[in-house]
């Protein structure tokens, strides 16, 4: 009876993620997406307690199991409760990263768990061997990628001498270990190709640049997932497995879809950033930049037929989404047309600069990608690019720099542009960002929410009556 129970409850959770990610796929549908998802897993938590806490007929309850089941959820429900109620927008990435290691953990104490239960089954010890590797990788992979967009390690590019040999050296050995493993059932080839596993994670994610973050962020979502599947097989748990795989193929997806928008080799990515030879380079000098103050952009706008607003990471550090909806309300009842220009990797999160301005009520309308604002800067009168920096640099069209190939927003063919940010520090790729130095870039330095609100405060009478 408990055993259909929890089985059904298990089904319909598994449907409720396949809604939940339907939702996810679209803005206006998100919310509701997310409701499947808690959901989903709220029936999933359900299902599992039950299915400790009472037994079927003619089996004894399982005291132990329940203290510890117990113990675990509370640990559990208290540090991530405190975590996402103190946790920033702009520190998710972390967070995530952070969360997909214990995915990884988890995968490798319950690959160790199931082999120590002593199953001699080939197919089983298969699943051990493959479930330990891949969370053994995630594992370490994800607490550097954590360490990175923490900025507790550096950013750029880990570039070991042979180091793609010494990768290849790494899976044949895993590989081989595997028939050495599985034949004999020894722990030897087990802990060995776990250490390995554990050395090809940290490897393979230092070893990739900050620009290329996002794939690899996506990649071990998807690698968190695949972990988990595999637990659930070692489990026998068919939510797990449903839910690890949908996991794991829609952060491939996702992958797959970034590296496109970023104009780079998915299998170059996934191996640790194979064929990179950019480098941040020696400082140039591009000459002198020019300063406007907020009241000068103030009267720019005000005479501003056409402007895009080109947010960035920047934008989610300040806060600045509201003050920035708030001019857009401004400059449309001055008679502007307003639009946002999104580039696919804006931020630390993929579609970060839209969750950020559809907080602050901003409509969907004038929300473009890339692809389909780029053709339009020509025409532009004035540019606001707001907190946003790798994602506009004109170096990523010329060789030689991490960022290059990497297909950016045209921000300099406008009229005017006007860069909001504290410093002329480099973006989150470190390379130098030549659009500062154009003749029709002007800087606006301060914390960029302080400016657009004093932006605000400085619009001539008719753009000014029209703030909401
Ligand atoms: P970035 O290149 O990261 O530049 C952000 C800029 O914001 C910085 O130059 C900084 O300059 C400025 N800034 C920071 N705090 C500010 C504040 N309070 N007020 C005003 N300006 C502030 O931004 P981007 O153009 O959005 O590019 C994103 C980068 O992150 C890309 O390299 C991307 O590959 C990488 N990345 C993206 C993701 C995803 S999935 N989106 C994940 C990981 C990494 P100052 O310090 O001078 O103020």
């Amino acid at each position: 009876m408990m055993t259909n129970f929890v089985h059904a409850t298990y089904i319909v959770s598994g449907l409720l993620f396949i809604f939940a990610l339907a939702g996810l796929s679209r803005f206006q549908t998100s919310k509701r997406g997310n409701a499947f998802g808690i959901l989903g897993m709220a029936l999933a938590l359900i299902a599992t307690v039950a299915s400790v806490v009472s037994p079927e007929e003619g089996e004894a309850l399982d005291t132990l199991g329940i203290i510890l089941l117990v113990g675990a959820v509370s640990i559990g429900a208290v540090v991530g409760i405190r975590k996402a109620l103190k946790v920033e927008m702009t520190g998710m990435p972390e967070l995530i990263a952070l969360l997909h290691s214990f995915v990884g953990l988890a995968a490798v104490l319950v690959g160790f768990n199931s082999y120590l239960e002593g199953s001699a089954d080939t197919f089983h010890l298969a699943e051990v061997y493959i479930g330990i590797f891949i969370g053994a990788v995630t594992f370490t992979g994800s607490i550097v990628a954590w360490g990175k967009l923490s900025e507790k390690l550096p950013s750029r590019p880990l570039t070991l001498p042979g180091r793609h040999w010494m990768n290849l050296a790494a899976i044949l050995l895993i590989v081989g270990m595997a028939f050495w493993f599985v034949p004999t059932r020894s722990i030897i080839p087990l802990i060995l190709m776990t250490i390995l596993a554990l050395l090809l994670g940290i490897h393979l994610v230092a070893a990739i640049g900050g620009a290329d973050m996002p794939v690899v962020i996506s990649m071990l979502n998807s690698y968190s997932g695949w972990a988990a599947a595999f637990a659930g097989f070692m489990l026998d748990s068919s939510v797990l497995i449903v839910t690890g795989a949908l996991v794991g193929a829609s952060g491939a997806i996702l992958s797959y879809i970034m590296c496109r928008a970023m104009n780079r080799s998915f299998i170059s990515v996934i191996l640790g950033g194979f064929g990179e030879t950019g480098s941040t380079g020696p400082a140039t000098d591009y000459g002198d930049y020019r300063e406007f103050s907020t009241a000068e952009v103030a009267a720019e706008l005000a005479e501003a037929r056409s402007v895009i607003i080109v947010p960035g990471y920047g934008m989610a550090v300040a806060q600045a989404q509201y003050p920035v909806a708030e001019l857009t309300k401004a400059l449309e009842a001055n008679g502007s047309l307003v639009r946002f220009a999104i580039h696919p990797v804006a931020g630390r999160l993929p579609g970060h600069m839209n969750v950020l301005l559809a907080e602050a009520h901003v409509s969907y309308d004038i929300v473009l990608e890339m692809d389909e604002i780029n053709d339009d800067f020509p025409e532009t009168d004035v540019v606001l690019v707001i907190g946003a920096n790798d994602t506009v640099n004109p170096s990523a069209m010329e060789p030689g720099t991490p960022i290059s190939g990497m297909p950016v927003l045209h921000a300099w063919e406008a009229k005017q542009v006007v860069v909001f940010k504290r410093s002329m520090n480099p973006g989150y790729a470190g390379v130098e960002n030549p659009l500062f130095f154009k003749e029709n870039t002007a800087m606006c330095f301060g914390d960029a929410k302080a400016s657009v609100q004093a932006i605000l405060a400085s619009l001539p009478a008719g753009a000014e009556t029209a703030r909401v």
